[in-house]
């Protein structure tokens, strides 16, 4: 076994996986574009561009772009006017930016549990959640699996909530024919360095409501109110927005035109990049199933186009001679010589989730404080996917061939077969 030693499955010197990000002479030339053109930022020609194309992409009437995926959550919070005295439902597995943006509003996220096939949120723990507080839904598509947005958007419209979708993993899948961020009121997505379409960072909001799209967009841009309006206005008399056209408080959140370049010309490659995963993802799924202990993650068949983000699956060490998940992790890596970790760390205890550092923040009072504590919350299925299930790969090996695709098999074999000397 290569973990101890021997010579592993994937020389990675000789046959390396394929590179991510992704770019060529495209993203060269709209970088030196912009940079010749002088706009780095500022509603440039580039960011409107974008916001068209990934508006369109997302089968929605507006998308605004922001700095990350985290800020354009916060900013989904605000422009729903979501805040102090207010609790907003999440899934307990999700990166920390999901609650802390809840958080940072002075709202309180209601952790709640994960469905084990698919991780993402339980509908019908959700709706035990639900208090006459309750303000917002933020189901979060996780890993490129989608939340079951048929039985969250009937509790939303039941309780009269508003259903924010964190589609930080799953840009252009659909449900049932609609595109992940046109469900809910808004969509979030994130370009993070890891994701399947970055600037290394960089986010977006999405919505086909123009109230809602002009509140963000002057919620990115110190509260400046859009251009055209503003334009119209001044037309008629109306003097320089820049003192009086403020109608909202907010910050600076918004994106460089670099980021934007390089955002367009990965939009252009994305929906050939999304067939390729989904196709090999689909192939490998049907490979591992012929092996004990490995249980692909649920692909539910109100997907009409899936969006792989990370190529996960669900261990079982009963068939694997109780070898140890942490163990099977570091020999599937080391045959492979790729990354292989475990799911996110539930929020009730996760070690970048910890809103009770900052009291000179959030100690609002004793009930805002004991509320925003996250470990009053039991999640049972989120900590056992983490302890326990979950093997989580990059997903820049779903790009690779079908000869790829078998070798990740022969690699979860080759440990299945010689479990006992991994003990
Ligand atoms: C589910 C989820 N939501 C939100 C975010 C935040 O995005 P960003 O890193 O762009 O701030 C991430 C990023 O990893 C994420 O995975």
């Amino acid at each position: 076994m290569a973990v101890n030693g021997g010579l592993p499955l994937r020389d990675v010197k000789k046959n390396p996986w394929p590179a991510w990000p992704v770019w060529d002479q495209n993203e060269e030339k709209a970088l030196l574009e912009v940079l010749h053109s002088g706009v780095w930022s500022y509603n440039g020609p580039k960011e409107m561009e974008f916001d068209h194309m990934f508006a369109e992409f997302s089968g929605v009437k507006y998308a605004v772009s922001a700095a990350n995926g985290t800020v354009t959550l916060q900013l989904a919070l605000e422009a729903l006017g979501i805040g102090y005295g207010d609790e907003v439902i999440i899934p307990g597995l999700t990166w920390q930016a999901t609650a802390a943006s809840v958080v940072d509003v002075n709202a309180v996220p209601i952790l709640v549990d994960v469905l084990e096939d698919t991780w993402c949120i339980d509908p019908e723990e959700v709706e035990k959640a639900i208090t006459p507080r309750t303000k917002a839904i933020i189901p979060v598509h996780l890993y490129g699996s989608f939340a079951d947005m048929d039985a969250i958007m009937a509790i939303a419209r039941k309780y009269n909530l508003y259903v924010i979708e964190d589609c930080a993993h799953k840009h252009g899948g659909e449900w049932k024919g609609e595109k992940a961020g046109s469900i809910g009121n808004i969509g979030s997505f994130s370009f993070q360095l890891s994701k399947h379409l970055t600037a290394g960072e960089g986010g977006i909001l999405t919505t086909n409501n123009k109230e809602l799209a002009d509140k963000l967009d002057a919620l990115r841009n110190c509260g400046r109110r859009p251009e055209e309006e503003v334009a119209e206005e001044v037309d008629k008399g109306a003097g320089h927005y820049n003192d009086e056209g403020n109608f909202i408080q907010s910050g600076n959140y918004r994106i460089t035109e670099f980021q934007a370049a390089v955002l367009i010309e990965g939009l252009k490659r994305l929906p050939e990049q999304n067939k390729k995963r989904d196709k090999n993802a689909m192939y490998l799924n049907a490979l591992l199933k012929n092996i004990p202990g490995v249980d692909p993650i649920k692909r539910d068949k109100r997907e009409s186009r899936e969006a792989y983000f990370n190529f996960n699956f669900r261990y079982k060490k009963e068939e694997f001679k109780n070898l140890p998940v942490e163990k099977f992790r570091k020999a599937l890596a080391a045959e492979l010589g790729i990354d292989v970790e475990a799911s996110y760390e539930p929020l009730n205890n996760c070690s970048l989730y910890v809103p009770l550092t900052k009291p000179f923040r959030y100690r609002i009072n004793e009930k805002h404080w004991k509320a925003i504590n996250p470990s009053r919350f039991e999640l049972p299925v989120c900590e056992r996917i983490f302890r326990e299930e979950s093997v989580c790969t990059h997903h820049k090996i779903l790009l690779g061939g079908k000869e790829d695709m078998e070798q990740i098999v022969s690699a979860i074999q080759k440990i299945y077969d010689n479990a006992e000397e991994l003990m």
